[in-house]
């Protein structure tokens, strides 16, 4: 199969230049002066548009139980909605039930996603018990190509792991050249915040903010990086919400330290605000229940000024949503016991690039932090991430020009409301390309094949 994507502008992380893309089957074999590409190769025209990576989204949650039920998008949905949405890649968590082995995450993890999916898939692990057992499996699950672990300072009794087991896992993954991602929230004293405000009767959705304050944020991230520190291994931050674990994560970087960070689009576009609801309904404000929790509106400048200055490297959505209705109502008389997550694996390039139009970050930047960089980070690159002879055909043929109204009605996402109800974008997924094979034609058709997917073998860190 040859085709050639004519017409467009190609941007990658350094570079923006005409060119015409050779794809001969999964591969990207040629970038050619535009015209001069074979005759027999079937086009696809990108006329004025920008020609991008594939997205690699390296959060998401598909099929996860959590909060006495489980996230509501599968394998399937999951990936239709994030092929939609132009990204192309996703990094899923697995996780490790206590008591009980790493591998048997894994293939549980590996039955709920094979034969599903629409675009190609890895997996994190999260390990909840580290255990001698289980700490010496560490290797065998990266040599499954599964490279990265994720570990809890937060959710107590269920997610949270001691300071001396987060070590021994850092230790270790150091040991095999694995890399550490970590949910950075001293989470002991947050719940002697819940218990103290449903004890005075606050059950509303708002009081997630108010119980998980910046300095729990600020202070895990700390943490994190010392301890990454003392057992030389390289530390991800997930989902950093706010300005002060920023300014953590850059001190670490400006010592030298392998210290990375991701935000969420959910820190750049919505606020604490959200979280109280409307004044009828003060429940509203669960649909924006995720943790870290919405932060006020001013740390968004913060994380722009991150996001620019490399100080944060990528952009993920921690995709993990559930619907109103039967799930987050769990948690009508107490925010405690609402789920935590949010929708957005369909909307990150979207915002992102209404960020570019904003002028907070240019449009390399936009494909680094959305493709390159988490293809360096977590050892997929140059497979994935970026438009180049040999890499994948994993490709976006980008209409700067489309408006697209992110709404419930447009999105595929499972969760039966949208965070950005009503919100219209400009700039769009035109085609989606996965391995050579058009998944998305003209923004809104489908056409690629169910279960196409295909499980990602990570290598280690590559930056
Ligand atoms: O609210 C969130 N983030 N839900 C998913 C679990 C996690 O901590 O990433
Ligand atoms: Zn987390
Ligand atoms: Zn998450």
């Amino acid at each position: 199969m040859k085709r050639i994507i004519t017409g467009g502008t190609v941007v990658t992380a350094s570079d923006t230049f005409a060119a015409d893309v050779l794809i001969e089957d999964a591969k990207i074999t040629g970038l050619l002066l535009p015209g001069t590409g074979p005759k027999d190769a079937e086009a696809i025209d990108a006329k004025g548009c920008y020609v991008i990576p594939g997205g690699i989204d390296v959060h998401t949650h598909l099929d996860m139980p959590f909060g006495g039920t489980n996230s509501i998008d599968d394998f399937e949905s999951g990936t239709v909605a994030a092929a939609f949405g132009g990204t192309t890649t996703l990094v899923d968590f697995a996780i490790q039930a206590k008591g009980t082995s790493m591998k048997q995450a894994l293939d549980t993890w590996h039955a709920k996603a094979e034969g599903r999916t629409m675009v190609d898939y890895g997996f994190h692990m999260i390990a909840t018990d580290l255990a001698p057992q289980y700490l010496s499996e560490m290797a065998d699950i990266v040599r499954e190509g599964v490279t990265s672990f994720k570990l809890f300072m937060a959710y107590p009794g269920v997610l949270l792991l001691d300071d001396q087991s987060i070590f021994r896992g850092m230790l270790r993954a150091g040991e095999i050249g694995a890399t550490i991602c970590m949910h950075a929230e001293t989470g002991l004293p947050i719940d002697v915040l819940v218990e103290r405000a449903l004890a005075a009767g606050h059950t509303a959705p708002i009081y997630h903010a108010l119980t998980r304050p910046e300095v729990a944020e600020a202070t895990g991230t700390e943490r994190a990086i010392a301890l990454a520190e003392m057992a030389n291994v390289p530390v991800y931050i997930v989902h950093l919400s706010a300005q002060r674990a920023l300014e953590r994560v850059m001190e670490a970087r400006d010592r030298g330290l392998p210290a990375f960070a991701e935000t969420c689009p959910q820190y750049l576009f919505l606020s604490e605000d959200d979280l109280r609801g409307t004044a009828e309904d003060p429940f509203e404000g669960a649909k924006y229940v995720c943790t870290p929790p919405l932060r006020p509106a001013h740390h968004h400048d913060h994380l722009w000024r991150g996001l620019r200055n490399y100080d944060l490297q990528v952009v993920a959505t921690d995709h993990c949503p559930f619907c109103m209705k039967g799930q987050k109502e769990l948690g009508k008389d107490s925010f405690a016991k609402i789920p935590n997550g949010m929708p957005g694996v369909e909307t990150r390039l979207h915002l992102l690039y209404e960020g570019v139009r904003q002028g907070h970050i240019g449009l390399n930047r936009f494909v680094e932090i959305s493709s390159t960089a988490p293809a360096k980070i977590f050892g997929m690159y140059p497979k994935k991430g970026t438009i180049a002879v040999g890499s994948d055909a994993d490709i976006v043929v980008w209409d700067p020009n489309k408006q697209f109204e992110l709404s419930h009605k447009n999105l595929h996402m499972k969760a039966d409301y949208a965070a950005y109800e009503g919100k219209v974008v400009t700039g769009a997924p035109k085609t989606v390309l996965s391995r050579g094979e058009t998944v998305i034609a003209d923004t809104t058709k489908l056409v690629g094949k169910k279960g196409r997917g295909k499980f990602l073998r990570r290598g280690g860190l590559g930056v």
